[in-house]
């Protein structure tokens, strides 16, 4: 089976067996499979190990059901802009390159005709129209293919299979009880492998269970919110964050109350994790929120010193970002090997909207715009450095692509 680079994570992956099981199932016999749910709810990290499971079945089970022998591939659309670079990003995905003189999507449909493939679209949300037209139209052509796809609500074509991910299971607390028990709820063990992260020597136990137990209520067993609270464990205690939990924020800047009830979880853990960020920090990260696709640490220093924010103080403000679960630092494996740094989408959709209400926006983007134009200004293309300038260039592609348009609706 081809092998396609699938996303890695450095934190560890948290229970989901059924679920692991039954959509690798599923997807075998169903040729789209879409998983819902609100932003942070752990679809792409669901889909991503069902990618992984289905990569991994032996040669044996291969041949047994003769399913996904061409692999599994998986796509990342949240820095996608527009519905047109679809194909694009697909092909990109697969390896290929663009054939002059012949259209994009006519190329990939002649690619993946004759396979049997598990193409995975992940973060459909803000393209679901084109996304569907997409799949709609590459499952028509291509008998074989495949498409799980994660999205905040579904794309709404005939034969589309819908499964909302569920919270982690939330634990039952008696006084009493064991608390091995207790310690094998998903939302216990997810809260407590990245409280671990900060205050190694945590243990939970029975004088602690009832606050962890308040916790996980509180947050809905929504994966994103638990890792938020969790990483505020080495200046709070459990039972100062279930208290703090308890009252939400209410800083929403557009509350929507009709919104779903793990939504307004979602929107009252990142209020309550803001609000608990120096004024310095909480500067920085509305204003990286306009990186689309992650950010180098230069391109941070670009966008947030100033202002009285000296270069030079980035890395320590970016730095408390990434300890606080806001930002997540990421291995690269580029030539040049530069670190790089990314927002989820909802916490980067957050920070959108805080830059909005700062009334930086305009200020913000020019800077984006002026850091990209310098990029693409430096870049050469000698002998030399040709290869690692397109890869330089094509990692940036969302965000060059995003000022550029910026600047033509300005
Ligand atoms: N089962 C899990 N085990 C460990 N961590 C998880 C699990 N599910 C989710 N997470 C973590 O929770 C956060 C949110 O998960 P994820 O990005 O998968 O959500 P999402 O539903 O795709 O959100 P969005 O709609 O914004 O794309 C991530 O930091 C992820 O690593
Ligand atoms: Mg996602």
């Amino acid at each position: 089976m081809p092998v396609y680079p699938l996303p890695a994570w450095l934190s560890r992956f948290v229970g989901r067996e059924k679920e692991i099981a039954e959509i690798q199932e599923q997807i075998s016999r169903t040729r789209l499979l879409t998983l819902t749910g609100p932003g942070g709810s752990g679809k792409t990290r669901l889909a991503a190990k069902v990618a992984a499971a289905i990569a991994a079945a032996t040669a044996e089970e291969e041949a047994r059901t003769g399913k996904f022998r061409d692999g599994v591939c998986f796509v990342e659309l949240a820095a996608v802009q527009k519905g047109d670079l679809l194909p694009q990003s697909t092909l990109l995905a697969l390896g290929l390159e663009e054939t002059p003189g012949q259209p994009v999507s006519s190329w990939l449909v002649a690619h993946l005709r004759l396979k049997s493939i598990l193409l995975v679209l992940d973060n459909c949300e803000h393209l679901v129209d084109a996304c569907a037209r997409f799949a709609n139209a590459l499952l028509g052509s291509c008998p074989d293919l495949h498409i799980l796809a994660t999205s905040r609500e579904p794309l709404r074509i005939t034969g589309e299979m819908i499964r909302l991910v569920p919270p982690l299971s939330i634990p039952e607390w008696q006084p009493g009880s064991p608390v091995e028990d207790f310690l094998r709820a998903e939302a216990v063990q997810l809260f407590a492998d990245r409280a671990r992260l900060v205050s190694p020597g945590l243990e939970i136990n029975a004088g602690n269970a009832p606050a962890v137990m308040r916790i996980c209520r509180q947050l809905d067993g929504m994966p994103l919110a638990l890792e938020l609270a969790a990483a505020r464990a080495n200046v709070l205690s459990l039972e100062e964050i279930a208290a703090r939990m308890a009252e939400p924020a209410r800083l929403l800047v557009n509350p929507d109350h009709l919104a779903a009830p793990r939504q307004q979880t979602m929107q009252a853990a990142l209020d309550w994790s803001y609000v608990l960020l120096e004024p310095a920090e909480q500067r920085l990260f509305w204003q990286l929120s306009v990186f689309n696709g992650g950010f180098p640490l230069a391109a941070a220093e670009a966008v947030g010193a100033g202002d009285g924010i000296e270069p030079a103080e980035i890395l320590g403000l970016l730095s408390r970002l990434v300890d606080k679960s806001l930002v997540s630092h990421q291995t690269d494996d580029t030539p040049a090997a530069v670190s790089r740094y990314r927002m989820l989408e909802v916490v980067r959709q957050y920070g959108l909207e805080r830059l909005k209400a700062a009334g930086e926006e305009l200020a913000i983007r020019r800077r984006h715009f002026d850091w990209c134009v310098e990029l693409v200004q430096q870049a050469s293309f000698t002998n030399r450095e040709r290869g690692v300038w397109i890869a330089r260039i094509e990692q940036e592609l969302p965000n060059l692509r995003q000022a550029f348009a910026w600047s033509l609706a300005v």
